[in-house]
């Protein structure tokens, strides 16, 4: 059997488009290198490209994938494909062509994605259900897969006379096909300009491989394995914008306790905060998360500190902040805690109790506040005047910038969507309504911003530091 060097595997399992420059990482000259065989070659991997991978498999978990499938005779791998995709925690929903359905079934696809697949656009339950607008918003990325030729010409032209073609043109997140089809079809011109257009305008192309075809020839057309699919579908999630950064992010309600059994706290689940968390990594920065009591898994890849009152939030964070770059305080902090924290049970007694409450620290401001301040982010809850409300409290916290959202009545804490008004000096954008993890993406990928134009100062971290 042949034996092929790391560098070519590189290549194939981390397609060019969605690799970073930590793939570039240089073999070790000690040797230490794992063999793993795929279609009976054997390849070696170092114990780093092994680390990678197995991070950005990481990076899968929970994560919305919406699946393309269209109608070419690699419609069968999609099959394996979504198996994969699941048992790396994400959530997959499936819209197929009609070709895809000549080629399997929609029921396969329904049983291995444990979701309807959806399949008309016209289809008036599917549109009140899970109609094409709702599916593009579902999606933290839409992936293509196999893509034929004249499925890549449509949505080249941008039509939306399919549901699938429709939910392109609607997706806001990363959007990515894995073309597939003979090779002379790859090669002609027609589709060369297809591609270099879909590319220009941001669309992700894994593959096609080299090798044998269906059609009996040979050369540039296969779809890409399901796991190398997985890997370069992992890779969208990752960015750069923090690379090298340290984050510390606060997170989830405080508890202040009253007596050993009773508190006072608030409804906030910790999910816009591990979302922010979680969404930091992703962009390549080490991140520590201070989080109160939720019951919430901690993101992959992130050093999780657990506490429960205000006074122990912010001992967590003065601990670690002179290391971060950046401070992102998420957590509904109590304003207040009992004066006294009874050393028992509190009796009932009849009548009225009274409780005395004294003001917790403000977290967010004492670290604004400190000489040699990191980039500071803020929250603010609001029930009326969000936006007036905010500018105000940036300016009383003196931070860098601040993310106002409206609660109440269903909006903002312990729900699934959000929508933010972020607010810094000489700038303001909305953040419309979205999923909590597309919206932390998109909070961090602002702040990413703000912070590199703050010519900031920038605190280099080794991998290891981070879990
Ligand atoms: O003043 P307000 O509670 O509305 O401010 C909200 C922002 O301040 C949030 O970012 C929150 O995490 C932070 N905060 C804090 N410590 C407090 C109160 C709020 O860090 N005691």
């Amino acid at each position: 059997m042949s034996e092929t060097r790391v560098d070519a595997v590189r290549s194939r399992v981390v397609p060019a488009c969605a690799c970073s420059t930590r793939n570039q990482g240089v073999i070790p000259a000690n040797g230490e290198m794992t063999r793993i065989s795929r279609r009976g070659i054997h390849f070696w991997l170092s114990m780093s490209d092994l680390l990678l991978n197995s991070c950005r498999m990481n990076t899968l978990n929970g994560k919305h994938l919406l699946l393309g499938v269209t109608g070419g005779i690699a419609a069968y791998k999609s099959a394996e494909l979504i198996r994969q995709l699941r048992s790396q925690g994400a959530l997959v929903r499936v819209v197929m062509t009609a070709g895809a359905q000549a080629f399997i079934t929609p029921l396969t696809l329904q049983a291995l994605s444990g979701n309807p697949v959806h399949t008309g656009l016209l289809d008036d339950q599917a549109e009140a259900a899970m109609g094409h607008i709702t599916l593009a918003r579902w999606a933290d990325a839409l992936l293509i897969a196999p893509a034929t030729a004249d499925f890549i010409a449509r949505l080249t032209q941008g039509r939306a006379d399919d549901l699938l073609s429709a939910v392109a043109l609607a997706c806001e997140a990363p959007v990515a096909i894995a073309p597939a089809m003979n090779r002379a079809m790859w090669e002609n011109p027609a589709t060369r300009l297809n591609i270099t257009a879909l590319r220009s305008r941001g669309i992700h192309v894994f593959g096609p491989a080299p090798g044998e075809q269906a059609c009996g020839e040979t050369g540039p057309g296969r779809l890409l394995e399901p796991d190398e699919l997985v890997t370069a579908v992992a890779g969208l999630f990752e960015t750069l914008a923090l690379s090298g950064r340290r984050v510390l992010v606060t997170a989830g309600p405080t508890r202040e306790a009253i007596d050993p059994v009773r508190y006072l706290s608030n409804h906030s689940s910790g999910r816009m905060g591990f979302a922010v968390a979680q969404a930091a990594v992703e962009a390549g920065a080490g991140v520590v998360l201070v989080s109160g009591p939720v019951s919430l898994e901690t993101p992959p890849r992130v050093k999780r500190i657990d506490v429960v009152s205000a006074a122990d939030m912010q001992r967590a964070v003065l601990e670690r902040v002179a290391d971060c770059d950046i401070f992102i305080a998420v957590a509904a902090v109590a304003d207040y805690r009992p004066e006294q924290t009874a050393g028992h049970k509190l009796k009932k007694t009849a009548g009225q109790l009274t409780l005395t409450l004294e003001c917790n620290p403000d977290i967010l401001a004492g670290v604004a506040a400190l000489p040699n301040a990191p980039f500071t982010v803020g929250f603010a809850a609001e029930t009326e005047a969000v936006a007036d409300n905010a500018r105000a409290k940036r300016a009383s916290k003196a931070i860098d910038m601040i993310a106002a959202n409206q609660v109440g009545a269903g909006r903002g804490f312990d729900a699934e969507d959000n929508a933010l008004h972020v607010i810094w000096a000489g700038g303001e954008r909305e953040l419309p309504l979205a999923g909590k993890t597309k919206l932390a993406r998109q909070l961090v990928a602002l702040i990413a911003e703000r912070f590199n134009d703050s010519g900031n100062k920038v605190i280099r971290f080794n991998a290891k530091d981070s879990a």
